[in-house]
């Protein structure tokens, strides 16, 4: 496989050659194309599955402009575009639907304005206000003003009305998630204090804002791009390390308590060779959906991104199951409990599992 063999003759920790070789991988992922032929913008995204319409929705911004450094040392960026949302019943051939919450193209002072930076766009449900509520992280252009905004609509293809930013309980926040529970209750995860830690923190009942509860978890640990799922009552979270563009090694957190104290179990990746395991694959977590039909099986859900051409970077989707021991000794030094293993497996090539939908 052209990918395995090239990367194993390449030292992780050479990373001018690494720079290169994540290049030449990366013409070997396929560009993923809408139901129109158009090249999917939804990077950073998340998948919201609306019982309603009964159909899949992915949101996560549109990258599809110009790449540019504001400064030498800053990280690349294209202007906001705004966030793309496409429908899908088979996660495999996605509609279109267009912009749902657009940039701004006038009010410099607008957080959406297009010289800012609007990333990782989630949404969910309201069941009782009956609101698609989006989250995401807002912020400007050198990523100094670190918030979260917050934006809802009546339908899930928009147009969402874009409320406010601030800063959860007055810390900075740069990589973040949503996650509704089983019981309605949601939660924001954010990376805070420079990305040295993550704070969860449930959100109100009509999911709009937080609560004053807020616990910091993974503290000095330099955690970012979360994505959370649940199994049989344990939450688990894939995490990458804080290296801007540049693909890390993730790992597999779990806890019974959503709240904290999380434990971390290992990296995830599986297969492939070494190279591809400590890169996750050349990719950057952003989303782990759950497959209803089969109790244990997710889609991990990543970004293979492109700093010299953001709007080219590309997506690998992966299954991740749930089952097995770990075999990485875990945080927890007395040995107990032990966790499931989380395993995200290396297909170059791989199809939904038959009966994935629920029955
Ligand atoms: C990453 C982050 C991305 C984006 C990027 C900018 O660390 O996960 O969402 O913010 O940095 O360099």
């Amino acid at each position: 496989m052209a990918v395995s063999i090239l990367a194993t003759c390449l030292p992780p920790e050479n990373w001018k050659r690494l720079r290169k070789s994540i290049f030449t991988c990366h013409l070997l992922t396929r560009v993923w194309l809408d139901t129109d032929g158009n090249t999917i913008q939804a990077h950073g995204g998340g998948i919201l599955y609306d019982h309603k319409t009964a159909k899949y929705y992915w949101y996560g911004e549109n990258k599809d402009g110009p790449t540019y450094q504001i400064h030498p040392e800053g990280a690349q960026r294209v202007d906001i575009i705004g966030v793309s949302c496409y429908s899908s019943e088979d996660l495999w051939s996605w509609t279109h639907e267009g912009i749902v919450l657009p940039g701004e193209r006038t009010n410099i002072t607008h957080d959406l304005h297009k010289s800012k930076v609007l990333e990782r766009p989630k949404v969910i449900y309201n069941d009782r206000t009956k609101q698609y509520v989006m989250w995401m992280h807002i912020d400007d252009t050198n990523y100094t003003r670190a918030s979260v905004g917050v934006a809802v609509s009546n339908s899930p293809t928009g147009t969402f009305t874009y409320l406010y930013s601030f800063r959860p309980h007055g810390f900075d926040s740069r990589d973040m998630t949503i996650f509704k529970d089983d019981d309605g209750k949601a939660y924001l995860f954010y990376s805070s204090r420079v990305n040295s830690e993550l704070h969860v923190s449930p959100l109100t009942e009509d999911y709009l804002n937080i609560t004053s509860a807020m616990r910091r978890i993974l503290v000095r640990r330099f955690r970012e791009a979360p994505a959370v799922f649940k199994f049989q009552g344990t939450y688990y979270m894939i995490t990458s390390r804080c290296s801007g563009w540049a693909p890390n090694r993730a790992l597999a957190h779990a806890t019974h308590s959503i709240m904290g104290p999380w434990e971390t179990l290992g990296n995830p990746c599986v297969g492939g060779n070494q190279f591809l395991r400590v890169t996750t694959f050349l990719s950057q977590s952003t989303f782990v959906l759950p497959l209803p039909g089969l109790p244990g099986t997710f889609i991990f859900m990543a970004d293979r991104w492109n700093p010299s051409n953001l709007r080219d970077s590309r997506y690998v989707w992966l299954p991740l199951s749930i089952g097995g021991l770990a075999d990485e000794p875990v945080d927890y030094s007395f040995g107990f409990p032990l966790w499931p293993k989380v395993s995200i497996y290396w297909h170059r090539k791989w199809r939904l599992p038959e009966g994935w939908r629920k029955r």
